[in-house]
């Protein structure tokens, strides 16, 4: 595989996710609670319109099609909106849920986008840089929209807890929930192995440096 392909195989990874994001925007847009939240959401899905026309010009230049590569990261991400999207929840609690899931989108799409940059950069091709460089912006400005965005809404959040003064009923996990709850435990047992050890080493290292350092 050339570097050259190396890079189609990212944008392509890229053109998947802007329409992915295409589709779930407005769904988001419509569930968020706060006027503010929904005004970033709307006025992102028209940049992420832009960014799919933009793909689609860089491929013009490649002379390659833009389709060919689900993005798997955009629609686990896509998820994570999904699953703040149905919480039980209302007003700034319910949205409070909800940034962490956007600000991920954001975040996920600045570093498919930050690599893309590298490697056109890399392979000289300087009116793709200036392209996707433009998209990067945009990127980054709705991550920045999204975080100052949440400021006012956590602070609300935390007065309306005030409010809210009743006791939340407890209820059945649904099968979504058990399932995601066993998932994280097997990640936890699995990283303990590797974190035990890394324990095991550190103790061992420690005495060495010391006798090391005596030797000065
Ligand atoms: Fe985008």
């Amino acid at each position: 595989m050339s570097l050259r392909e190396v890079l189609i195989d990212e944008l392509r990874d890229l053109y998947s996710a802007e329409n992915q994001l295409v589709k779930a925007l407005p769904k988001t847009a419509k569930g968020a609670e706060s006027e503010a939240l929904k005004q970033i959401f709307t006025q992102h899905l028209e940049e992420t319109k832009g960014h799919v026309q933009r793909l689609k010009q860089i491929f013009e230049l490649l002379g390659k099609k833009p389709t060919g590569k689900h993005c798997s990261g955009m629609e686990g991400a896509i998820d994570e909106v999904k699953e703040a999207l149905e919480e039980d929840e209302e007003g700034a609690i319910f949205d409070a849920g909800l940034v962490g899931a956007a600000a991920r989108v954001e975040h996920y799409e600045i570093a498919g986008y930050s690599v893309a940059i590298l490697i056109a950069t890399t392979l000289g091709e300087a009116e793709i840089v200036s392209l996707l460089k433009q998209t990067l912006a945009e990127e980054q400005n709705a991550a920045k929209l999204v975080m100052t965005t949440a400021k006012g809404i956590l602070k609300q959040a935390l007065s309306e807890e005030g409010d809210d003064k009743k006791v939340p009923e407890k209820k059945p996990k649904d099968a979504k929930e058990k399932k995601s709850e066993a998932e994280s435990l097997k990640d936890e047992r699995e990283a303990a192995k590797n974190l035990k050890q890394d324990a095991a080493e550190t103790v061992e290292e420690a005495p060495a440096k010391k006798a090391s350092s005596k030797k000065k």
